[in-house]
């Protein structure tokens, strides 16, 4: 808005939360999964593959009448060049932020303390020829972050990003995330023809009939994975890095296959072979 512009009723009405941001776009994927976008504070830093805090001013409390922010961590699925954030979350009907989250509209604010920090990040990992990006539910979202980011592509040779859900309708925003990719001109541009060629996506259901059904665990520890893609089977510490994002039970699962592969667990202190983070639920 300029200075001469004059403030219409509606913006002067507007309440500004602290930390307001606008949110730009919403899509609904499924009843238990959406995505939204919102404008990014222009002093907002941070690396692809991390988090903050997000979240929306809570019911008056009954006694004060006060009300207080109601903020969780949330991984961003967008790039650190975009302009704009982008989150994809679940639905949970009495969540106590999700379930009034998931009715968010262009237009409407939210709340965004800008500190983010978060261990899927590359400075976490050692140099490797092959990334493993290994997600389940909304546990993508900040491999969608990684996976627009050129440097992806300049730090491996190769980077399969495997997506496990329940059904099919589930994958559709990691299904659209790596299709914008392959078809974008300007990513094209940005990592090459070759780099796009790096690009593996590994989608599989648990639930639903799908061209590839399973645990992504199950799909590993049985060699299908590798047999599938083309690769000499298991990891190797000397070739393979990975990041794991998901509940904790294919955190925990995932992080027994991979150390048992001779892969160490890393941090932004000390660089290591994988990273394993929680994805937000609830
Ligand atoms: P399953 O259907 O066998 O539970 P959710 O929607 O509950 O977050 O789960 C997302 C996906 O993660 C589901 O396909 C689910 O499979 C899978 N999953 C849950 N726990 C594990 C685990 N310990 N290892 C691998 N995959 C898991």
């Amino acid at each position: 808005m300029t200075e001469q512009s004059p403030v219409t009723q509606a913006a002067a009405a507007k309440i500004t939360l602290p930390d307001a941001q606008d949110v730009t776009e919403v899509r609904h994927y499924t009843d238990r999964l959406f995505s939204f976008r919102t404008t990014r504070p222009p002093s907002l830093r941070f690396r692809s593959g991390e988090f903050v805090m997000i979240g929306l001013m809570g019911d008056p409390d009954p006694k004060t009448g006060k009300r207080k922010p109601l903020m969780r961590a949330y991984s961003i699925a967008s790039p650190s060049w975009d302009d704009e954030l982008e989150f994809y979350s679940i639905k949970v009907s009495d969540g106590p932020l999700t379930s009034r989250l998931q009715h968010i509209r262009p237009g409407d604010q939210i709340i965004l303390r800008p500190k983010p920090v978060g261990t899927l990040v590359h400075d976490a990992l050692l140099p490797g020829k092959r990334l493993w990006l290994f997600a389940t539910g909304t546990g993508f979202a900040p491999f969608a972050s990684l996976l627009r980011d050129p440097e992806t592509y300049e730090n491996f040779e190769q980077v399969i990003v495997t997506h496990t859900c329940r059904d099919v309708a589930e994958l559709t925003y990691s299904q659209e995330t790596i299709e914008k990719i392959r078809s974008d001109e300007l990513f094209a541009e940005l990592i090459g023809e070759e780099g796009l060629a790096k690009l593996t996506y590994y989608p599989t259901t648990t639930r639903e009939e799908s061209p590839k059904m399973g645990r992504i665990t199950e799909l590993v520890k049985s060699g299908e994975v590798f047999r599938d893609l083309g690769l000499p089977e298991g990891m190797s510490p000397g070739t393979d890095r990975a990041m794991v994002c998901g509940s904790m039970g294919l955190n925990l699962d995932l992080k027994e296959i991979l150390e048992d592969y001779g892969l160490r667990e890393g941090a932004n202190s000390e660089p290591a072979e994988y990273v394993v983070e929680k994805a937000f639920v609830g």
